[in-house]
C-alpha cells in the first residue's frame, strides 16, 4: 500500500528513522520488498512481523532516466500486487522543479523532493513555496533540503554548508514545506570520511530546539559504507580505497533528535557490487545473468533486514497497519498530533 512519507513520520517521529532506499532496477526492487517484510529466499515465504518495517522507495532523476521512468512505476506497482502486506511511500529524490511537477502530475508518487539547497536562501524559499503549493493541492507532500553536503576533510569542513539553525526555522514557516533535509556532516557517496569524523549532533540538537515541535528531519549521505562490504568488492578485484561511512550507532541517536528518514543509496550499490564480482570471480564459465540475479535479491533482503534493526524500523510494520486504520491512509493530516 502505498503512503505518503507524512504517514510514515507520524508513527516514527522521535523513536526510529525510516529507510529511504534508492532503487534503479527488478532485483533491487523485489530485494528491498523481500528484506522489508522479513522474508528472505523467496517472494511467497511467510512474512515475518518481527522483522517487517514500514519504508521508503526513493526514484532519483538518474534511475527514472536510466530506462525509462514507466517502467520503474509499473515495477513498484507490480511488486505492490506481489507484495500485498507492505506498506511504503514512493518518493522522489533530488528533484528539479521540473521533475516535481512531472512527478506530482503522474499521480503515482506520494511524496517529492524539492532540491533547491545549491540556490540563495531566498531562492530556496521562493522555489520550495511554488512545489509546496502545487503538492498539497494533490494531497502530495514535499522535503526540501537546506544547507550543503559535501566532502569532508578532518576536522575541516570544506565545500560543506552545514544548516543553520534558525535558517532552518525560516525556512520551515515560509514554504511550508512537510519535512528537511538538513546537512549535518554527512556526504554522498562511498567516501564520506577521511579520518574519525560523525554527525554534527550539537547543530542538530540546536536545529530541533529552533523549528517547530514533531518536524520530521531527513538525513541524506547516510550509507554506512561496511567495511565487510567493501573488503569483499576489493577481494574480488574491485579497488574501493578508503571508503568509509556513517556509523550505523548514530542513526538511533539522530532520530532521537527529529530524524525520521535515513537516506541509503550507496550501501545498496555494494551489495551489488560485491556479489557480482564474486560470481564473475568464482563461476567464470557462468554466462546466465540469473544466477548472480538470485543470489544479489537474497543478500540485498538480509541487507536491508540489517538496516532496519539499527535504524529502529524494525518490527514498526504491524504498528503503522493500526494506526492508519484508526487515522486514516494517503495525505493522512498532521504529521505531528495525527489530526
Ligand atoms: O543522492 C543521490 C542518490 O544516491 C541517487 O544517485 O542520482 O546516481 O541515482 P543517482
Ligand atoms: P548515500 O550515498 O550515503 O547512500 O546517500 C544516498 C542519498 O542521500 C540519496 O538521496
Ligand atoms: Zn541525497
Amino acid at each position: 500500500m502505498i503512503v505518503t512519507t507524512k504517514d510514515l513520520f507520524r508513527h516514527a517521529y522521535g523513536k526510529y528513522a525510516i529507510g529511504a532506499y534508492n532503487i534503479n532496477n527488478l532485483e533491487q526492487t523485489v530485494g528491498l520488498f523481500r528484506g522489508n517484510l522479513g522474508k528472505k529466499a523467496k517472494n511467497e515465504d511467510p512474512i515475518d512481523s518481527s522483522q517487517s518495517a514500514p519504508f521508503i522507495i526513493q526514484i532519483s532523476r538518474g534511475a527514472r532516466s536510466y530506462s525509462d521512468k514507466r517502467m520503474l512505476e509499473a515495477l513498484i506497482r507490480a511488486a505492490d500486487e506481489v507484495f500485498p502486506e507492505a506498506i511504503f511511500a514512493v518518493h522522489l529524490d533530488h528533484g528539479t522543479e521540473e521533475a516535481c511537477y512531472d512527478c506530482i502530475d503522474s499521480g503515482f508518487y506520494s511524496s517529492v523532493m524539492i532540491d533547491a539547497s545549491h540556490e540563495e536562501f531566498a531562492k530556496n524559499i521562493e522555489v520550495t513555496k511554488k512545489v509546496v503549493e502545487k503538492a498539497h493541492a494533490k494531497n502530495i507532500v514535499v522535503e526540501a533540503e537546506l544547507g550543503q553536503l559535501g566532502g569532508v576533510e578532518e576536522d575541516v569542513v570544506g565545500s560543506v554548508k552545514l544548516t543553520d539553525p534558525a535558517q532552518a526555522a525560516e525556512f520551515i514557516e515560509k514554504t511550508n514545506v512537510d519535512s528537511l533535509a538538513v546537512a549535518i556532516g554527512t556526504s554522498h557517496g562511498a567516501f564520506k570520511f577521511t579520518g574519525k569524523q560523525g554527525l554534527h549532533f550539537d547543530v542538530l540538537e540546536k536545529i530541533q530546539k529552533a523549528i517547530p515541535k514533531n518536524f520530521p528531519l531527513v538525513m541524506h549521505g547516510s550509507s554506512s559504507v561496511p567495511h565487510e562490504w567493501v573488503e569483499r568488492i576489493n577481494n574480488a578485484g574491485g579497488k574501493l580505497k578508503d571508503a568509509s561511512g556513517v556509523d550505523e550507532k548514530q542513526y538511533l541517536p539522530a532520530a532521537k533528535l527529529g530524524v525520521t528518514k535515513i537516506n541509503i543509496d550507496t550501501d545498496g550499490r555494494l551489495v551489488w557490487c560485491a556479489i557480482h564480482r564474486e560470481q564473475f570471480r568464482d563461476d567464470p564459465a557462468n554466462f546466465d545473468l540469473r544466477p548472480p540475479g538470485k543470489i544479489f535479491m537474497q543478500a540485498y533482503a538480509e541487507y536491508i533486514i540489517h538496516k532496519n534493526s539499527v535504524l529502529g524500523s524494525t518490527g514498526q510494520l504491524e504498528g503503522v497497519r493500526e494506526m492508519l486504520k484508526k487515522g486514516g491512509g494517503k495525505t493522512g493530516g498532521c504529521c505531528c498530533c495525527g489530526h
